[in-house]
């Protein structure tokens, strides 16, 4: 018999990598596929950083590799750093280019500071017609016990409203 097709999908922009650890943690948590946002505009030099920073304050979306119809999916996790406390906009361009998305959308996002990340998360849920059933966020500095309940508590959230959608 072919493999049960996964019911989550993650997708997700990382430029130093915390956001990737965090996305295939929860990957491996829901059993999820991955699909993770490519551009070539910010490099691991200052250039790349200032690109970053100046972008997300002005609002200048990159292009991005194409991302797979995901409607499909029974829920969909979106993953970004936060930058000038808008969501990474890799993310940003993904989410202008209006993609189906399942009912349950949630987010997740890793940052610098401790700061709340409830206006980066409440751009990225303007951009949509329906709340995030689940967001959580990961400051790099928070440490991996903290870090493991924040992702074990948004898996369940996510879980649970899977079970309860009666679409899926
Ligand atoms: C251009 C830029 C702007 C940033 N702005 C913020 C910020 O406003 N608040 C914050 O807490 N961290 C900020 N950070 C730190 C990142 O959110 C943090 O390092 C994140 O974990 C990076 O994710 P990544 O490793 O997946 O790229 C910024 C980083 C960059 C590159």
């Amino acid at each position: 018999m072919p493999p049960e097709p996964r019911k989550h999908a993650i997708v997700y922009y990382s430029r130093d990598g915390h956001t990737h650890r965090l996305a295939r943690q929860l990957a491996d948590t829901l059993e999820a596929d991955l699909f993770r946002i490519v551009t070539s505009r910010y490099s691991s030099n200052v250039l790349g950083y200032l690109h970053a920073g100046f972008d997300s304050l002005t609002g200048w979306l990159p292009s991005i590799s194409p991302i797979p119809d995901l409607s499909g999916y029974a829920s969909v996790s979106l993953g970004a750093p936060i930058w000038t406390s808008y969501p990474g906009t890799p993310l940003r361009t993904y989410l202008a280019t209006r993609p189906k998305l399942p009912d349950i959308v949630g987010m997740f996002a890793t940052s610098g500071g401790n700061s709340a990340q409830d206006k980066a998360f409440s751009i990225a849920c303007g951009t949509m017609d329906r709340p995030f059933v689940a967001t959580f966020s990961v400051p790099n500095s928070l440490d991996q016990a903290a870090a493991d309940m924040r992702v074990t508590d948004y898996c369940n959230a996510l879980v649970t409203a899977v079970g309860t959608d009666l679409s899926t």
